[in-house]
């Protein structure tokens, strides 16, 4: 497997599978990877002739006060990890490989962007979008590969990608989870064993609303309450987010029909955990 530090190495390489047709799927990550990424990495490995797994920590997407110092990096062991899942290449650039000196371009992906992860995160969507621009102009994937354990990211992407019309496909593939159900993420290694026990929160307010959805809920506010109220009995738990929303525009539903998203954002002790489900009410 190759490992690719230069952005004039990767445009070459890029060059000579456009010229022999190959078809490129591209993983986007900020390494640490774990099993959700290879889970992304497998499918891409079926779906095409070349594999880029991208490693880039994008400090563009990080607020001045986020875990951009502390997000983990483990760039030995992920190359390993991508080899063995099947990756061909491994494109791990620098800071300044990506924004050299005089930079300036921002991405910004409009309404999608103005609520939610957008709105707790100043900037941070500028960031995804920018980079993931970039990525995709050097690596010119047939296919991409996201999870959808980001989904407002997963959504913003697929806009920007269709906006800019970039010729790639975008997948966005099921959130890979823990045995108790917790959401795989990075940074879920920062949780202290209390905090760790804790964090199943997320995912038991998210089964808790696809039960009472099963069951004929009609009206969002009552059932956010009610998924609060179990997020909060968790004492290092505090609540960013609860939201249910219009699974394509990401707008508040109040009235539980059509293609939703469920969405949660919560504080575990000094580390910040997403989830969401989908549901489907005809
Ligand atoms: O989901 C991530 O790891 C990042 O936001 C992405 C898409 C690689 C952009 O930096």
């Amino acid at each position: 497997m190759k490992l690719v530090r230069s952005v004039k190495q990767m445009a070459a390489l890029t060059a000579g599978y456009q010229q022999q047709r190959r078809r490129v799927g591209v993983v986007p990550t900020m390494g640490a990877l774990h099993e959700g990424h290879l889970s992304l990495i497998r499918v891409a490995r079926e779906q095409n002739d070349i594999v880029i797994v991208t490693i880039f920590v994008n400090p563009l997407q990080f607020g001045p006060q986020e875990d951009f110092k502390r997000y983990p990096r483990s760039l030995t062991k992920d190359r390993r990890l991508a080899a063995a899942t099947g990756a061909d290449l491994v494109f791990a650039p620098s800071i300044t490989e990506i924004y050299p000196a005089g930079f300036q371009t921002g991405i910004d992906v409009g309404e999608l962007v103005a609520r939610w992860e957008g709105a707790s995160r100043l900037g941070h969507f500028r960031g995804v979008a920018t980079v993931v621009a970039i990525l995709f102009q050097l690596t010119q994937p047939t296919n991409a590969y996201v999870g959808q354990k980001d989904y407002q990211q997963s959504v913003v992407i697929r806009r920007m990608a269709a906006d800019l019309r970039f010729r790639c496909r975008i997948h966005v593939l099921p959130t890979v989870r823990e045995a108790d159900g917790l959401a795989m993420s990075s940074r879920n290694a920062s949780l202290r064993p209390a905090e760790r026990r804790q964090a199943t929160v997320l995912v038991q307010a998210l089964e808790l609303a696809r039960t009472r959805i099963q069951a004929g809920a009609g009206d969002a506010g009552p059932l956010i309450d009610e998924m609060r109220q179990l997020i909060s009995a968790a004492t290092s738990a505090r609540i960013d987010y609860v939201a249910i929303v219009h699974a394509r525009t990401l707008e508040p539903q109040w009235r539980l029909h059509g293609a939703l998203a469920i969405l949660v954002a919560v504080w575990i002790g000094r580390t910040r955990l997403i989830d969401n489900i989908l549901v489907d009410v005809p």
